[in-house]
């Protein structure tokens, strides 16, 4: 079917929640490859949804879902509707739904045949695009299991619809886990490169879209009394926890294939390590935040693979408890391998070797069926040189600590030690702390993520180089621990517990404070 593209003129428009003032996005429409899928119906129609429901969306909009799944609009529209009532119960009403609902659409596809992306997507949309009004402007997200990344990819450019047009724009969302080590990474690079150009290229990870997690490179350099001690000199180290209360849930099949490393250090945890370590940007825009975060990535020490046990800790859960209720082990999780060699909790140190962090370490430390759901990075200060009333106190004091509280209470905190009134002379550690507190216009990490791709805004996506440097450091060390750790030693970690003994003695040999969850 030919493209007769209608010309709606656009204007960028802004509007204001609470204390927010946020640009509505020129006329698009998003394609989901996966739309039938686990992560559309969890995260992406909650979120669009919710974006709708604050009239965030363009005015011009709709949604094609593609997937394998065999049904027709109606039961599609049943399901999606669950998942926003389940994903937004807060937000959802039926007026709301019907409303949103009137722009969702759907195909059956099967996305290894490159003639059905004219058939059933070209051919689909056009008409689509007439109704809506949507300028040509076209967003793939591909919400999908990495191996079929590339088929859609090349099948997209082979139908024709990778290439700008004056007429409006393909955009291409490509979701974590960009590859599964470093050549895939490359592959999978190259393969989009000779596709899209990188402008149009949007590797996506939600965590830099967290509230906190961008306020941290607000708090560094729009205030100057932390930049001259953000360094060596009265940095002790540095702590970034993600801790989860969640198990692996029905995602048994691409788990069994990434365990926690590729799950959640490859992309989130470096991208907040990234962030907390890099050199202020020369400019804040996209390619000088991103130049800055590899240059990053590009001074982490390897891990020495021979010593790998001073470095890294890994654990797998067992079963347990969490918030009181019997939960089962990894291995006993539907689709789980009963012998799975699968790592669902790791913990690293890192060395950041440059002139603002030599010998400082850096502790990374995320698992699943943790005691708690906790999200922070806490920046250790140094002892304070000479404690002149150490004959007078019973215990010994606590550095400073800064913490960005990622989840929950979103905020910023500093303890510093003050004195207690009495006749006895005694310290104590007292918090100083912001909440972040943003009312309705507090947007979650995915409804930031799909504005700022409407808007053609990179600065929360990752560049090519960032995806592989990342797969450089840690590929070895995936490699490493597959062919070396024994299935016998896991679980090592009961569900609800701490995480593993390994991970505790990892950081306390070095002195590091081991901040319970
Ligand atoms: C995803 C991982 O990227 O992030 C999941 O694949 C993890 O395993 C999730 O549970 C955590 O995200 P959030 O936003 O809930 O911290």
């Amino acid at each position: 079917m030919a493209e007769t593209v209608q010309h709606v003129e656009i204007r960028p428009a802004f509007r204001t929640i609470g204390t927010c003032e946020i640009e509505i996005p020129p006329p698009a429409c998003i394609v989901i490859f996966g739309g039938f899928g686990d992560l559309t119906r969890r995260k992406l129609m909650p979120s669009l949804y919710r974006l709708h429901k604050q009239k965030l969306l363009p005015e011009h909009f709709f949604v094609f879902g593609a997937d394998r799944v065999k049904v027709e609009r109606d039961q599609y529209l049943e399901t999606m509707r669950t998942a926003v009532k389940e994903g937004a119960p807060a937000d959802y009403d039926e007026e709301g739904w019907a409303d949103f609902a009137s722009s969702l659409h759907y195909a059956s596809f099967d996305f290894d045949i490159a003639e059905t992306y004219v058939s059933n997507l070209k051919d689909k949309l056009v008409p689509l695009e007439g109704k809506y009004q949507t300028a040509g402007n076209r967003i793939f997200y591909l919400a999908i299991p990495p191996t079929a990344f590339e088929t859609v990819v090349l099948n997209l450019d082979k139908a024709g619809l990778s290439k700008m047009r004056k007429s409006g724009y393909p955009y291409v969302v490509i979701e974590k886990p960009f590859g599964r080590d470093l050549e895939s990474a490359k592959h999978l690079n190259r393969i989009l490169q000779a596709c899209f150009s990188e402008k149009q290229v949007f590797r996506i990870d939600h965590y830099t879209a967290k509230e906190t997690v961008q306020n941290m490179l607000m708090f560094r350099f729009a205030n100057a009394i932390f930049e001259p001690l953000w360094n060596r000199n009265y940095v002790d180290h540095v702590q970034v926890t993600v801790a989860e209360t969640l198990g692996v849930e029905h995602r048994a099949a691409y788990y069994e294939e990434a365990g926690v490393i590729r799950d959640m250090f490859q992309s989130h945890l470096f991208q907040v390590l990234a962030l907390t370590a890099m050199e202020p940007p020369v400019t804040f825009e996209a390619d000088a935040v991103s130049d800055e975060k590899n240059k990053v990535f590009r001074s982490i020490r390897p891990f020495p693979l021979e010593r790998l046990a001073e470095f890294v800790a890994i654990g797998q859960y067992g079963k347990g408890e969490i918030d009181g209720e019997p939960v089962p082990a990894y291995r006993e999780e539907p689709g789980v391998s009963a012998a799975s060699p699968i790592p669902t909790y790791a913990a690293m140190k890192i060395f950041v070797d440059n002139w603002r962090w030599t010998g400082v370490p850096f502790y990374l430390r995320s698992g699943k069926r943790l005691k708690r759901a906790r999200q922070e990075v806490s920046i250790h200060f140094k002892a304070v040189p000479h404690l002149m009333f150490a004959d007078m106190l019973e215990n010994s004091i606590e550095p400073n600590t800064l913490i960005f509280r990622v989840h929950p209470d979103e905020g910023i905190g500093l303890t510093f030690q003050t004195k207690k009134p009495g006749t006895r002379f005694c310290l104590s550690p007292g918090p100083m702390v912001m909440n972040f507190s943003f009312g309705s216009a507090g947007l979650d990490a995915y409804e930031w993520v799909l504005l700022d791709c409407m808007l053609g805004d990179q600065m929360l996506f990752l560049r090519e180089e960032a995806v592989e440097q990342t797969w450089r450091l840690l590929t070895p060390l995936i490699e490493k621990l597959e062919a070396t750790t024994e299935a016998g030693i896991f679980p090592n970690y009961a569900s609800g517990s701490e995480g593993p003994e390994e991970a505790k003695q990892l950081f306390e040999k070095s002195d590091c404070t081991w901040m319970p969850l």
